[in-house]
């Protein structure tokens, strides 16, 4: 798929430059804080989450200048759950991202806040950046999508429950909750902030978006969770073997690597078959789908 590889680093490319331009300059006041925002954001991460926005936009025809904000605002969001999701009090690891995590690299005040002020661009970004030209109750459907979507319902909740639940055996049911709270909620936002961005998209595209935003999400954290085990860090950019060292509960300990394997490729089949009535223009989400569950990374 040379050709996939190509649009999802001009993804990258995309929402690199853009970050880059609406992050704080380092050598603004208070320094220490913005070179920490710099240092999470910029030059990391696979940016699976702004690529889906980008596809899911052009899935749908949006315009495309109106997608590099979304696609920023929930690349801080993530960006910032990962930061608090490192911490001592978390999950305590000290690679992200194949660098020292915040909190190593700062120290955990300065982490605390990183998340907090990325947090708060996010939103800043969405509900002014006079790049994103829709209309203003437009803005305010994304704006409650990710607002939602991080907060105490979803990722943020998830974290909550994966937290609660360390030592302790959950039930399937219980797990696809957690999982799809504290990693699918977010990626549900990214495909359905890039629908967003057109505002005349018709009910059946729409519902075979969420369909396939659902799919995806779970398989995403499926195949994190297989990365857990089978992932090594030189590739991976953060330590494998942490969830079994913490008592986690994930897919790969209920169910053993094979089964948490099908899984993922069986929610491909369903992100895959929802997106029929997209056509065509639904070629790079139905790549996406595929690399979510093929990655080593
Ligand atoms: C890692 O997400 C955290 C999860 C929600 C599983 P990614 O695998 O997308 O991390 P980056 O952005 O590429 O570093
Ligand atoms: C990710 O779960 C959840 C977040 C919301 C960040 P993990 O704790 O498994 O993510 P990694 O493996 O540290 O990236
Ligand atoms: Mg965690
Ligand atoms: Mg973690
Ligand atoms: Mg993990």
């Amino acid at each position: 798929m040379p050709a996939f590889i190509d649009q999802l680093k001009r993804c990258q490319q995309r929402v690199e430059r853009a970050l880059d331009a609406r992050l704080p300059d380092a050598t603004l006041a208070p320094t220490s804080l913005h070179a920490a925002m710099r240092y999470v954001t910029l030059d990391g991460g696979k940016r699976v989450r702004a690529s889906l926005v980008y596809a899911a936009g052009f899935a749908v025809d949006a315009a495309d200048a109106a997608l590099d904000v979304p696609a920023c605002a929930i690349e801080l969001i993530h960006a910032y759950s990962l930061v608090h999701d490192d911490l001592p009090s978390m999950d305590n690891d000290d690679l992200r991202r194949g660098k020292p995590t915040c909190h190593k690299a700062y120290d955990e005040a300065t982490a605390l806040l990183v998340g907090d002020a990325l947090q708060s661009l996010a939103f800043e970004l969405l509900s002014q950046d006079p790049l994103l030209t829709i209309s203003a109750a437009q803005r305010l459907r994304m704006l409650a999508l990710l607002a939602q979507a991080a907060g105490s319902q979803g990722m943020a909740g998830g974290q909550a429950i994966d937290l609660a639940s360390a030592g302790k055996q959950l039930s399937l049911t219980q797990l696809e909750d957690m999982h799809r709270r504290k990693t699918g909620a977010l990626i549900h936002a990214a495909v359905m902030l890039g629908a967003y961005a057109q505002e005349q998209t018709q009910a059946v595209k729409l519902q075979a978006l969420e369909q396939y935003a659902r799919a995806v999400g779970l398989a995403f954290q499926i195949t994190d969770d297989i990365l857990d085990v089978e992932g090594r860090a030189e590739t991976l950019g953060k330590n494998p073997g942490v969830d079994h060292a913490r008592g986690k509960p994930t897919y790969t300990s209920l169910l053993g690597l094979a089964e948490a394997k099908n899984r993922a490729k069986m929610l491909h089949a369903t992100a895959l078959e929802s997106l029929k009535p997209l056509g065509d223009n639904g070629g790079l989400l139905a790549d996406l789908a595929e690399f979510i569950i093929e990655r080593r990374q």
